[in-house]
């Protein structure tokens, strides 16, 4: 049985483990995620902080969390809003100082609009201030000011406090290895995408428009528990699939196009991110299919090769070798796979990278390389393997017919010490596979 949330133990036990890490004296001062009005009266759907929620589990906007480290332990201060009766009757409950104490694992709780007068003394015995620095300029002048008030309360003689620090380097690595928790929800995330993504694809046929796909992907999603999507899905037929991140998503579906589908769901915060390439007709024509097969291969490859102690640069070098010798070979263009690899050429038909990490953020937090070498792979850390080529429709060095397809397969996988656990095996990507499922449509 999947586990559906993560427990307020363990948002104590992350709050735990970063601040081990830090120097006595430490403090980490966490903005949540502020509301957005998109336009009069209306917001945008709200979605808390990925770095406030991964420490807090606290679900609401305009909140403070100070964490103090107190020898092996944390004191948690929340500043968050105050309950209101009448607010009430028009969004909802509010979690308010009580709720926080009750539910949350806070030490203390206090109005928002006290953060401002209580802050400064919280802070007048720290050493070191930690937050998310260089993300939200908002944020960053919160914390300039608030720097400003405790220098001018501890004055020339107090506390020696050495400044603004930013926390990412210690906070991004603990979440690149996901817990047992968190592969939970992954998996769960995985698995909603791929239900939509095969709602998609029996959706997809000639006459339909792309949001008419994402109307059927989309409301696959809601279906699992409410789910929203993890970024705004990408419905791409023909050569819109050679645009990346595409989403027009309003063109009409044509007999003998492919459609290239990259969406994913969010589950428990958690991040889906599945991409397929399937014939609108039913039926990949031979030019296609020869493509398919070669961002089949090579993402297949991948995925077998991918496993602790790989380099990331290295799976994605030879994941593009891959694609070019496949591109040379059906003669769509000439030259030495690993020279076009060398030169940069391959980004013409190979543009991104082979996968990204993936949590709470589609794009999840973490370098990519350290002191200029290549991350290597570690047990349960979680990346995408999505290799794609792109003949793009005004190319006129590669013979016109295969310009305008693009083709991109993705899924999600989880790194252990040996074949790696793809989290969105669920929906077909083999050309049988897929041609079998799209036969079910009437
Ligand atoms: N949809 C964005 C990505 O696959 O990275
Ligand atoms: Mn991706
Ligand atoms: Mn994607």
């Amino acid at each position: 049985m999947i586990q559906a949330v993560i427990s307020s133990a363990s948002f104590a036990e992350r709050r735990q483990r970063l601040l081990s890490q830090l120097s006595e004296g430490s403090v980490l001062v966490l903005f949540a995620a502020p509301e957005a009005l998109r336009n009069g009266d209306v917001h945008y759907p709200f979605r808390q902080n990925s770095y406030f929620w991964y420490l807090t589990g606290f679900p609401e906007p305009d909140a403070i969390a100070v964490l103090r480290k107190q020898g092996n332990g944390v004191h948690y201060t929340l500043f968050n809003a105050v309950r209101n009766p009448e607010l009430e009757i028009w969004q909802g409950k509010i979690i308010g100082q009580e709720g926080a104490l009750a539910d949350y694992e806070v030490n203390e709780a206090y109005p928002l609009e006290e953060a401002a007068q209580r802050l400064p003394k919280l802070l007048a015995d720290s050493t070191r201030i930690y937050s998310v620095l260089g993300v939200n300029s908002a944020n960053d002048q919160r914390l300039s000011e608030l720097l400003r008030e405790v220098h001018r309360l501890t004055g020339r003689g107090g506390a020696p406090i050495e400044g603004l620090f930013d926390i990412r380097r210690e906070l991004d690595e603990m979440r690149m290895i996901k817990s047992i928790e968190e592969q939970n929800l992954l998996h769960e995330a995985g698995r909603i995408s791929a239900a939509g993504h095969r709602a998609a694809l029996l959706a997809a046929r000639p006459g339909a428009y792309e949001y008419t796909v994402q109307a059927a992907l989309e409301a696959e999603f809601r279906r699992h528990q409410g789910c929203h999507w993890s970024f705004a899905s990408i419905i791409a037929s023909g050569a819109n699939a050679c645009c990346l991140h595409y989403h027009d998503n309003n063109a009409p579906l044509k007999d003998g196009e492919l459609i290239m589908v990259d969406a994913g769901a969010e589950f428990g915060g958690y991040a889906g991110d599945i991409s397929r390439t399937a014939p609108i007709n039913g039926k990949f024509s031979r030019q296609q299919q020869a493509l398919y097969e070669i961002v089949l291969n090579a993402q297949k490859t991948a995925i077998a090769n991918a496993r602790a102690g790989i380099r990331h640069l290295d799976l994605h070098r030879q994941t593009s070798i891959l694609l070019m010798q496949g591109i040379i070979d059906l003669g769509i263009v000439d030259g030495n796979a690993e020279e076009m690899v060398d030169s940069g050429e391959v980004k013409r038909f190979y543009p991104h990278g082979t996968g990204h990490w993936l949590g709470l953020d589609v794009h999840d937090v973490g370098i990519y390389k350290i002191d200029g070498e290549s991350r290597i792979y570690r047990p349960n850390m979680v990346i995408t393997i999505e290799p794609g080529l792109y003949l793009q429709a005004n190319d006129t060095t590669i013979e016109e017919s295969w310009r305008g397809i693009g083709i991109r397969i993705e899924d999600d996988i989880i790194i252990t010490e040996g074949e790696a656990e793809v989290t969105t095996a669920d929906v077909p990507k083999e050309i049988r596979e897929i041609e079998a499922l799209l036969a079910e449509r009437r």
